[in-house]
């Protein structure tokens, strides 16, 4: 067999095949046409290529025999030649087969012929290549390394051979490269190779376009789309605005008040830059006060905020994404004062007494005073009450000192409510205040005050000895011991006499008491003065004069001084038988020591022989005629008159006046002889009774006398019998009261337990009761007595002591 290709001029290849030796006359023709010819399109001559006769053809009744019924293929028997019936689609007709051909019979009848005919169909480049999706999606992780492959889609071509995909390009080629494989099947494999890192935060979307393109002439391509999105890896941490923040709050702000907000950024997208804020203080109480809202980063108060406890604050905040990337910054918080704190007043001494005789600016005490609040809120200014004589200095920031103003005196006011009141300079300002009671204390400053500047007493005379006569009274400003007044009397003598023994004062009260008994008539009035002292050191004291008046009692009778009454005289008056009516006989002078009304004398006639011849002048004692003395008068007149005091009672006295009416001495001596007689009796008689009385009372003497004597030689012989030993015997005298103060002042009470006893035969008592039970309180000259005795009771006390002491007591 021998074959021979033709190029036509239409470009078909037209192959010859030439068949020897076949029996039935077999033929066989191969044709090769491009695919896609239009119909009628010349495919073979057939008549030509198999040696045939168009006669034959007809005659033949030639048809062609499709195995498959494909109808591509027609044949003209008049003109002897193949055509294209219908187009042919390579593709369509072998897909990828490489070798594609339509095999076809052509019948002959009458004899019958059978020819194979081949028609190849070739193909043309008709074909883009094309990709199965004209999108590719990738997601790729920007922290993806370099290197990293991704398959690509290969792009499929329909076309065959040279026709089909020859080649890939890929654009822009900035990150990715492009890596073709050839397989063995002749595929060829694309992979898109990362180049560059990937940055979301640069690029997020990155478009290509990846292009197939065959080897055909013209060439044809087919483009797909890849869109990569770039994934974001958390590679960007969270970035603060600032890297310091400053605010301020108030104090004493609610909770919730908003402080700050504060914010960060971060680069990486979604989750990755979900910023989540937080305070990381650990250390302070910070996290107890401040909150930050974790979503929006405002920061808040949840806690109290006391400016006076922290004036700062200092939050460190941290904001964090989602991946665990940090970013730190501060808050700095400055709190703002506000005026809520009162000053505190310190009143620095513990002693609220001062001295009446503090010097001017004394420091009675120091204060202090705070406020927590600062700049003008704790500016603390101080001021007491006035009317008081104390001032506030300031000494030092916020001290001060209190100083005494003017003087003191506890005698006006004792003490002092000192309110300090401290204020601030806020707005509105505080203030607090402390009241600080001050005492004055008592200074012996007042010397004692009598209730008058003289004082006149009176007493009776004829008074008990002791009683009292009035009481003086002073006063003394001051306190306590100053103020403790004792009465003194002051020596001074009266008549010559000291005046102690006239009155005493009692130091205490002030009671005048006599010490004797006043005779008006001896003494009229004294002058004494009486001293007050007080208690205080050194003492102060004050004197008042005392007028001692002593008031008359009609305690005397009158006394006639004339006419004189004695005895056994006779006297009497003349009066000559002449005398007229109003005579003065004489005259009875008397008079009464008392004074006053005791003093002031009447007269009258008690007893007249002759009631009618004289009378006695009421108040002059004056005797007078009443009428004409005649002759029938007797010569001896007797009168007796009564000279009474005034006093009440009324003391008398009465006085015999004898009158002799005669003119002649003789004659009236001559009558009055045996008067003179009776007298003379009375004084026998007096004189009888005097010897009388002397002789009793020098009996009772001697008895007396006797008596005595008895009785002590009877004790001397008692005493001989008891006392034996000739141990010491301390005898023991309580002095007796002697004024060896020479002021008259009574002393104090004073009291001894005499020793007393039931049984004559013991004088002596028992040491332990007398010991123990003398009381005394003295004069300071016992004292000296009183340590002997109580050193002696020592020595006796003690039970081993051999001594048996024995004290005598004295009995007063
Ligand atoms: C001082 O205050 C006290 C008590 O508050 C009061 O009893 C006293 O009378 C006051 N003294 C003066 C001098 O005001
Ligand atoms: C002193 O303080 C009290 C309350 O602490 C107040 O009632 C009084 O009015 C204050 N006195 C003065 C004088 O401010
Ligand atoms: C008595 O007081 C007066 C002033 O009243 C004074 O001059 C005199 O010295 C005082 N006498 C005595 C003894 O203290």
């Amino acid at each position: 067999m021998s074959f021979f290709f033709f190029l036509t001029m239409n470009g078909q290849v037209l192959l010859f095949v030439s068949l020897f030796a076949l029996d039935a006359v077999y033929g066989q023709v191969s044709y090769s046409i491009p695919e896609e010819m239009s119909r009628g399109s010349l495919v073979g001559n057939i008549a030509q290529d198999l040696g045939l006769e168009i006669q034959r053809l007809i005659s033949g009744k030639a048809k062609i025999y499709s195995r498959n019924n494909e109808e591509y293929i027609e044949l003209s028997r008049e003109k002897g030649v193949l055509l294209v019936k219908e187009r042919i689609d390579r593709e369509a007709l072998c897909a990828h087969t490489a070798f594609c051909a339509l095999h076809l019979e052509i019948i002959l009848e009458n004899p019958m012929e059978f020819y194979s005919v081949t028609v190849q169909i070739t193909d043309i480049n008709d074909n883009a290549p094309s990709f199965e999706k004209n999108e590719m999606k990738f997601k790729i992780s920007e922290s993806t390394t370099v290197g990293a492959k991704f398959v690509l889609q290969r792009a499929a071509d329909l076309d065959v051979g040279i026709n089909g995909v020859h080649n890939y390009e890929l654009k822009p080629a900035d990150h990715f490269a492009l890596k073709r494989q050839n397989n063995a099947d002749g595929n060829i494999n694309v992979e898109m190779v990362l180049q560059k890192p990937l940055d979301r935060e640069k690029e997020e979307q990155i478009s290509l376009v990846l292009t197939a393109v065959d080897g055909g002439e013209p060439r044809m391509s087919g483009t797909m789309l890849i869109q990569v999105t770039v994934l974001d890896a958390n590679d960007n941490a969270p970035v603060f605005t600032q890297h310091t923040y400053k605010a301020t709050v108030t104090e004493n702000s609610p909770a919730g008040t908003l402080v700050a907000t504060v914010s960060a950024s971060d680069a990486d997208g979604d989750l990755n830059s979900k910023i989540s804020y937080s305070i990381t203080n650990t250390q302070d109480n910070v996290r107890n006060i401040f909150d930050i809202n974790k979503d929006n980063g405002q920061v808040s108060l949840i806690g109290n905020i006391d400016y006076e406890k922290s004036r700062h604050f200092q939050i460190h905040l941290l904001a964090s994404d989602d991946g665990g990337l940090t970013d730190s910054s501060k808050l700095i918080i400055d709190v703002q004062d506000i005026n809520d704190n009162k000053p505190t007043i310190n009143i620095m001494s513990k002693s609220n007494v001062i001295s009446e005789d503090a010097e001017i600016n004394t420091v009675v005490t120091m204060i202090n005073s705070e406020d927590l609040d600062s700049g003008e809120n704790g500016n603390v200014n101080c001021f007491i009450n006035e009317d008081i004589p104390f001032v506030l200095k300031i000494s030092k920031n916020n001290f001060f000192s209190l100083v005494t103003e003017n003087d003191l005196d506890r005698e006006r006011s004792g003490e002092y409510n000192i309110t300090v009141m401290c204020s601030d300079e806020g707005v509105p300002s505080l203030s607090s205040n402390v009241t600080l009671t001050l005492l004055i204390s008592d200074v012996n400053d007042n010397a004692p005050v009598f209730e008058r500047s003289s004082y006149e007493a009176y007493i009776v005379e004829n008074n008990t000895p002791g009683v009292s006569i009035f009481t003086l009274k002073a006063s003394d400003a001051d306190w306590n011991h100053n103020a403790r007044l004792s009465y003194i009397l002051e020596d001074s003598s009266v008549n010559g006499v000291p005046v102690s023994s006239y009155v005493s004062v009692s130091a205490d009260s002030g009671v005048i008491h006599s010490v004797r008994s006043f005779d008006y008539e001896q003494l009229k009035e004294f002058h004494f003065r009486v001293r007050a002292q007080d208690g205080g050191s050194p003492p102060l004291s004050s004197n008042v004069s005392v007028r001692m008046l002593i008031q008359d009692q009609n305690d005397n009778a009158p006394q006639v001084l004339y006419p004189v009454q004695t005895g056994g005289s006779l006297l009497a008056e003349m009066v000559p038988r002449s005398a007229d009516v109003g005579y003065l006989v004489t005259k009875v002078v008397a008079v009464d020591v008392d004074s006053g009304q005791n003093a002031w004398l009447s007269y009258k006639v008690h007893k007249a022989t002759d009631r009618a011849l004289f009378e006695v002048g009421l108040h002059n004692g004056e005797i007078r005629t009443v009428r004409q003395v005649t002759d029938k008068d007797a010569v001896k007149q007797r009168l007796t008159v009564v000279v009474e005091d005034n006093g009440r009672p009324s003391r008398s006295a009465t006085v015999i006046v004898n009158v002799a009416v005669a003119d002649s001495f003789p004659q009236v001596l001559s009558e009055f002889t045996d008067l003179s007689m009776h007298d003379k009796e009375y004084n026998d008689q007096l004189t009888f009774y005097l010897v009388l009385a002397l002789a009793v009372v020098s009996f009772l003497f001697i008895t007396c006398l006797l008596l005595i004597i008895s009785v002590k030689v009877y004790r001397w012989r008692q005493s001989r019998v008891l006392y034996h030993s000739n141990l010491p015997v301390i005898p023991y005298c309580p002095p007796r009261y002697s004024d060896t103060l020479g002021t008259g002042t009574l002393p104090h009470v004073y009291n001894y337990e005499v020793c007393r006893t039931t049984d004559s035969r013991t004088s002596d008592c028992k040491l332990d009761r007398v010991a123990s039970h003398n009381v005394m309180t003295m004069d300071p000259s016992l004292t000296a007595t009183m340590q002997k005795i109580h050193s002696q009771k020592s020595i006796l006390d003690e039970p081993e002591s051999p001594l048996e002491v024995r004290i005598p007591f004295c009995k007063l």
